[in-house]
């Protein structure tokens, strides 16, 4: 039986570049490697975690749909679908939070930086929101799922409840790794922190144009140019490391020994790294385009997916309800 493969993102906005190399690239690689069966969601249960709007909530969960296809993202060979249309996912989760103890839960590093940046909305659903995500994948039975390094602490919770689970209940949950890409970090614009979608200026989106990309970037901070060692840390770091993802590896090299050289000159760095960024997201925007003005595809993408996503579902909510005593 192939592996299986389970992955999401939250439906809060539009994909950024962080998104695209951390999550989306590695659901590629998976989607296209016949060892695995695939399984892509846009969690939109979890986009109510942290304070949002339903008007928004009601057109993100369709546009990151949307993002995937642009990407690649194949309904034909992975099961594309959103979350809130398997509600077997809110289920899992309240059994699976039956083994997992509300202290577990508090010290996440997650869940206190959301308590610090929203203190009026520590609520239960944030605190429930790597149960659901360990839902997510242990409905599946997902080996891999690709993400970002941020998301390592809730694979962990993910493996400590299936351990739990199965220890318990004598069920058999595999303990799902995370499946890394090249750019599972990557820095934000700022010159500080990763590139997020809830710190303003610290990214760019799959949907910008040349002109945006220039644009932020141009804002990126940097120094003089020239010194005896180039920053490992800040904003002149974080450029380069955009430039080792983009150019590679030989092009961050090269601007380095400029720095302990004759300087850089990041008028010239800045914009050939936007030419070479917005050359791989122009075909992305070009079919995005097109899904746009298919919405009939779309519609029929949400509602195979969820069909098949409920029917792998089903069998596994079985499964826990017998053994945790509620089929006889
Ligand atoms: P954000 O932090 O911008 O709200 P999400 O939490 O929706 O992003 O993350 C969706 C996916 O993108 C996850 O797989 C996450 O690990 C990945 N991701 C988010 N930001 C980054 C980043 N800066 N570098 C690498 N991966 C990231
Ligand atoms: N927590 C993930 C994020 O912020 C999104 C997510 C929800 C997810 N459920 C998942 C990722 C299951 C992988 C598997 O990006």
């Amino acid at each position: 039986m192939k592996k299986r493969v389970l992955a999401g993102m939250r439906a809060t906005g539009r994909l950024h570049l962080g998104n695209y190399l951390g999550g989306v690239k590695g659901m590629l690689a998976l989607q296209d490697n016949p060892a695995y069966e695939t399984l892509y969601m846009v969690a939109d249960m979890h986009a109510v975690t942290t304070p949002y709007s339903v008007e928004e909530l009601q057109s993100h969960r369709r546009e990151v749909l949307i993002d995937y296809l642009a990407a690649g993202l194949d309904p034909e060979k992975s099961v594309l679908f959103l979350q809130s249309d398997v509600m077997l996912h809110g289920e899992l989760a309240f059994y699976l939070s039956s083994v997992m103890t509300i202290a577990r839960m508090q010290h996440l590093p997650t869940f206190k930086d959301k308590v610090k940046q929203y203190p009026e909305h520590a609520t239960m659903a944030l605190l429930n929101y790597p149960l659901l995500m360990a839902a997510d994948i242990l409905m599946y039975k997902a080996d891999k799922v690709p993400v970002g390094v941020d998301q390592e602490p809730h694979i962990e919770v993910a493996r400590e409840v299936a351990r739990k689970m199965n220890a318990q209940y004598g069920l058999s949950f595999p303990e799902a790794i995370r499946f890394a890409t090249e750019g599972e970090y990557v820095p934000s614009l700022l010159g500080a922190g990763k590139m997020s979608k809830s710190v303003e200026g610290s990214a760019i989106d799959v949907t910008d144009s040349l002109d945006e990309i220039e644009a932020k970037l141009k804002k990126a901070p940097t120094d003089s140019g020239k010194g005896d060692e180039v920053p490992k840390t800040g904003g002149v770091a974080n450029l380069l490391t955009l430039v080792e993802l983009f150019e590679g590896v030989e092009a961050k090299q090269k601007y380095e020994q400029q720095y302990v050289g004759e300087g850089i000159r990041y008028g010239d760095l800045k914009k050939q790294l936007a030419a070479v960024i917005f050359k791989e997201l122009q075909p992305i925007q070009q079919k995005r385009a097109e899904l746009v003005a298919d919405s009939a595809y779309v519609d029929s993408v949400i509602t195979k997916g969820a069909e098949k996503a409920r029917a792998i579902a089903l069998e596994t909510v079985n499964e826990v309800r017998t053994a945790m005593g509620f089929r006889s």
